[in-house]
């Protein structure tokens, strides 16, 4: 996830550009740059915020982008935008050009010059290769070759146009008077301008600074009507969302499609290993935790999770383990600390992180990526949830390579896997319901989050979200232990969060849910069993899944239940009190 943004106009260029990628900056923040065309072209673009662009080009047309790193790792050379050889052309892009090994062959033959590993510079050396006398032209014929998902904007020395296109990435255009922009977010350019073209798929638009022409791919006009926006720029930064958390819980169908398909397009590392340890703090923990779940009923091997603070400073094991290390940012300093350990101890280890060259990925031998885009809500969902399917998806290709299961089983698994989206979604549709829920367990006190095996991670993690942002006393347990202390705690209306899937064990939660609801408990149970309601006090009905995969699910209707509840409550979501959402000291 990127953002690019473009204009054209009576304006200073530069100022408009910076304003408006400082508006889209929440996309990422790996690099920034601009290109602006002044009958020459000018480009500056950097490693960093985009701050640290200081230029000062005069000019009233230019592109320019914010980075959030997929192919390379965030470098000068690898900002955006990219220029063609002779440096006339310059592009910015959002997305993924999947053919673009192919493509900068066939350039490199004809004796262009790359000077990154971005998918991206293929675009600005593909229009150079067409061009002949029209920049329009030439990029038509460029996009065409393109496979995958972008948003490009593209201009020419000595042209007064910006050409842009779309497919599967957003782009947006704000139309003014004699000046005209494009963006990924309507919010970037609000301040200008409430009237909009929302590009479709397959569009490819040509803009100046009185009109705005729109093609399908093979160059013929299409008409697209304009909508007047009536958002304030801070609601539609979240498009729409009152916080970024809800924003973020929404995204995940499509965050953990897009972090199965680069899954799916990657070769999984060659690995041999009899035991695996997994290190992370926070959510991220209770990620590994799960994975522990998954890969010991998969693989058979066994699986130990610690804390990263506590695993710095273990005493030396002697066996080797693969020592996966998880943090959503890469930068937390107490897993960096830990994946330095386990390296000095002669462990093979693997991290996984949302952050393409974050720190961890250079104390690490393997990195695998969740593609969550960036999170700025300080309670981690999207991250928790993709880390998930990486580790599912491991757990799969890793069972299936030792002969732990079938390779019919392991795809009949794959394509469960692929479905977690549309079911994450139908739990999204449950939202008002989970609200009514929120209502009526917010004034409580203290609350316990129970289940039993793969889903008991998923209560701590339910009671962890509950803490952090509604600050309400919260603990999770395996249903099973709740006899041996924490029964004693139960008081008259303590709301009891039972997790309670369609699994092996649903007996024996009931049972549990019938201890608490003796104590008189306020049971709220999280299930797609209909037969629950004759036990529990409220349900927050889900859709059933393959028994394995029912943590994506949970997680997902507790994520929207600590949500309702910290709103009721009137908390800062976004920005919980005395939290961060990157730890960088021990
Ligand atoms: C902080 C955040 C948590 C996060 C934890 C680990 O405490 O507030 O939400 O789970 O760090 O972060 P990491 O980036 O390593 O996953």
């Amino acid at each position: 996830m990127c953002g690019i943004v473009g204009y054209i106009g009576f304006r200073n260029a530069t100022d408009v550009l910076l304003k408006t990628l400082k508006r889209l900056e929440y996309r990422g923040y790996d690099s920034a740059g601009i290109a602006v065309v002044n009958g020459e072209l000018k480009v500056e673009k950097r490693k960093g915020y985009i701050d640290t662009i200081k230029s000062d080009f005069k000019g009233t047309v230019g592109i320019g982008h914010t980075r959030w790193a997929t192919h390379g790792v965030p470098s000068d050379e690898n900002a955006h935008p990219f220029v063609d050889c002779k440096g006339e052309i310059a592009i910015v892009h959002n997305g993924i050009i999947e053919n673009f090994m192919e493509l900068k062959e066939k350039l490199i033959e004809k004796g262009h010059v790359f000077k990154s590993d971005t998918d991206s510079e293929v675009i600005a050396h593909l229009i150079e290769e067409y061009y002949e006398d029209s920049f329009k032209d030439a990029f038509i014929k460029a996009v065409n070759e393109l496979k995958g998902s972008f948003a490009i904007a593209a201009v020419m020395k000595g042209q007064r146009r910006i050409m842009a296109a779309k497919n599967e990435s957003p782009l947006v255009i704000g139309i003014g008077d004699h000046e005209n922009f494009i963006a990924s977010d309507i919010p970037a350019f609000l301040e200008y301008t409430n009237r909009v073209i929302v590009l479709k798929d397959g569009e490819i638009c040509e803009v100046t600074d009185d009109f705005v022409n729109i093609y399908d791919l093979k160059g013929n006009e299409v008409k697209e009507s304009i909508t007047t926006i009536d958002w304030s720029v801070e609601d539609a930064e979240k498009s729409g969302y009152e916080h970024f958390m809800l924003k973020e819980i929404f995204e995940q169908p499509r965050a953990l499609e897009d972090t199965l398909h680069a899954l799916l397009s990657k070769d999984m590392p060659e690995m041999d290993f009899e035991r695996v340890h997994i290190v992370a703090c926070g959510t991220s923990y209770h990620a590994g935790l799960t994975g522990k779940y998954i890969i010991e009923e998969l693989l058979h091997v066994p699986v130990y999770v610690y804390y990263a603070s506590e695993y710095r400073y273990m005493p030396e094991i002697e066996e080797k383990a693969l020592t996966i290390f998880i943090t959503q940012s890469g930068e937390t300093a107490d897993t960096i600390g830990a994946a330095k350990r386990a390296k000095d101890l002669g462990n093979y280890t693997m991290a996984i992180t949302n952050v393409v060259g974050s720190s961890i990925t250079n104390y690490v031998d393997q990195v695998l990526y969740t593609n969550a885009g960036p999170e700025i809500g300080v309670a981690a969902t999207k991250t928790f949830t993709t880390q998930l399917m990486v580790l599912y998806y491991f757990s799969i290709i890793f069972a299936s390579k030792k002969g732990k299961i079938s390779k019919k089983k392991a795809n009949e698994l794959l394509k469960e896997l692929q479905k977690t989206g549309y079911y994450v979604e139908r739990v999204l549709g449950e939202e008002d319901n989970i609200k009514k829920v929120a209502r009526e367990i917010a004034s409580a006190q203290s609350m316990y989050f129970i289940a039993r095996g793969r889903n008991y991670p998923i209560a701590l993690e339910g009671a962890l979200k509950m803490k952090e942002i509604s600050y309400v006393h919260a603990e999770g347990y395996p249903a099973g232990e709740l006899k041996h202390g924490p029964i004693a705690l139960i008081s008259d209306n303590m709301p009891v969060i039972a997790i309670v899937p369609e699994d092996e064990l649903y007996g024996k939660m009931i049972s549990n849910i019938k201890e608490v609801s003796a104590r008189n408990a306020f049971v709220v149970a999280v299930s797609s069993n209909n037969d629950v309601k004759k036990y529990a006090d409220t349900v927050i009905s889900i859709p059933k899944t393959n028994y394995l995969f029912s943590p994506f699910t949970n997680a997902v209707a507790l994520q929207l239940l600590s949500y309702h509840t910290a709103k009721i409550l009137g908390r800062k979501i976004d920005k919980p009190k005395n939290l961060a959402k990157t730890v960088t000291v021990e």
